[in-house]
């Protein structure tokens, strides 16, 4: 991890015209504030020495800390690529390492951003693995992606097919892999067997749905309840949802009906905590396992007792940053993973989730989207 953060310092390296910022490490930072964009222009500017980028110098609400500024780009050097970045979407993860909130933050001021596609411009003399043209993707969490071109590590970068749809390539290394991991890393799931999650409309939860219904696996979609519930349940179900249910529906004794239907649940997916958390676990069978990978209700998790002595639950956490450092000298462990979420996009079993895309100068707006509640819809920054 550490090195993804320096090489996020790295690609704020200095340029002509600039005002002048020491980093702790003693790199120099070198940026000036953009003019404002003007409507229509597409609302941002990349040359071939510089580009434009969402930068935070302070930790605070995202909609206040994050500044539109100028950035010169470094020479490409011999095992570098200069890419231009497509689209990048905002996280939750995102928006948690601006408020200085998140387990790895970078040193400030930082790009922010940490997932994204890019097209390769130009290579440096020693890179092998990449040609201009090629779609790319950040191997690892710290890049900055919330930018119009950057110059990265040919290592840093992992090369992906062009025949998938943007939205899907913008939005495939974090939220599909970890979904992907969960379904395959915690439970021997078999055809028939159920998986219980909740935030099911999340973009971690819709990759669930459809990779687990690929799987031939039931799955029990919990959502918030919301005035426009049926058509959210309507959308997860043309996804592959076999039942999406409501936070208050799963707390009813009607819930075990259920049951007599689908068997009990052997996974959970945990990306809320609280009281949610507990009524996943509550549902779980003898032997199950709950995977917490988010915590959105900002509540910690509460294990009754009994689950744990009667039951036998296992209570486990995922962090796909950590399972990419724990793989990152089994290059195959990612591509493989990739290839196989590549190979459910075209055969369409895996689509993006449902997408605004919004162009940089409109950053505020999509910053500000990103942190509303019940939108079911992910804010994508297009350059
Ligand atoms: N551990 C890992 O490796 C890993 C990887 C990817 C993502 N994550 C985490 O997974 C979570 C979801 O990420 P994402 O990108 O899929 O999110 P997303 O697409 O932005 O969706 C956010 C989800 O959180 C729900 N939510 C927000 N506030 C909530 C609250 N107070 N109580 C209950 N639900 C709430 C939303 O439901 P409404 O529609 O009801 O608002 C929505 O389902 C985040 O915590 C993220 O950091 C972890």
């Amino acid at each position: 991890m550490k090195s993804s953060l320096l090489l996020l310092s790295r690609c704020l390296r200095p340029c002509a015209e600039t005002r002048t910022t020491v980093f702790s490490s003693g790199r120099l930072l070198l940026l000036k504030r953009q003019p404002p964009c003007l409507p229509g222009a597409g609302g941002t500017r990349c040359s071939s020495s510089g580009c434009s980028a969402l930068v935070f110098r302070r930790h605070g609400d995202p909609s206040q800390v994050v500044e539109l500024e100028s950035l010169d780009l470094p020479s490409v050097g011999a095992k570098d690529v200069r890419v231009k970045m497509l689209a990048a979407p905002i996280n939750p993860a995102d928006i948690n390492m601006v408020h200085g909130t998140y387990a790895i933050l970078p040193e400030l001021p930082a790009v922010g951003g940490n997932e994204g596609v890019a097209q390769v411009e130009e290579v440096g003399s020693q890179v092998t693995s990449l040609k201009p043209g090629d779609w790319v993707i950040p191997r690892d969490a710290g890049l900055g992606t919330w930018r119009t071109a950057a110059v990265m590590t040919e290592k840093s970068l992992i090369p992906l097919p062009r025949d998938i749809p943007l939205m899907s390539a913008a939005t495939l290394g974090v939220n599909p892999c970890t979904a992907l991991r969960m379904l395959s890393d915690f439970q021997a799931l078999r055809a028939g067997d159920t998986v219980i999650q909740n935030a099911a409309n999340s973009g971690v939860g819709q990759a669930v749905i459809q990779i687990a219904a690929s799987r031939g696996l039931t799955t029990i979609n919990v959502v918030r309840d919301r005035p426009e519930f049926n058509q959210l349940s309507d959308r997860l179900k043309a996804m592959g949802a076999s039942h999406v249910i409501t936070e208050e529906a799963l707390r009813q004794p009607h819930m075990q009906e259920l049951f007599k239907t689908y068997p009990k649940p052997k996974l959970a997916l945990n990306g809320v905590g609280g009281k949610s958390a507990t009524e996943l676990l509550r549902h779980l069978q003898h032997g199950g396992t709950m995977v917490t990978y988010g915590g959105m209700s900002k509540r910690p998790v509460t294990i009754p007792v009994g689950a744990l002595i009667f039951k036998d639950v296992k209570v486990k956490g995922f962090w796909v940053t950590q399972w990419k450092a724990n793989h990152a000298h089994d290059e195959k462990a990612f591509t493989g993973m990739l290839d196989e979420l590549c190979a459910l996009i075209r055969q369409g079993k895996l689509t993006a989730p449902v997408c605004n895309q919004v162009e940089l100068g409109d950053y505020r707006r999509a910053l500000e989207a990103a942190m509303e509640p019940y939108t079911s819809a992910k804010q994508v920054l297009v350059f």
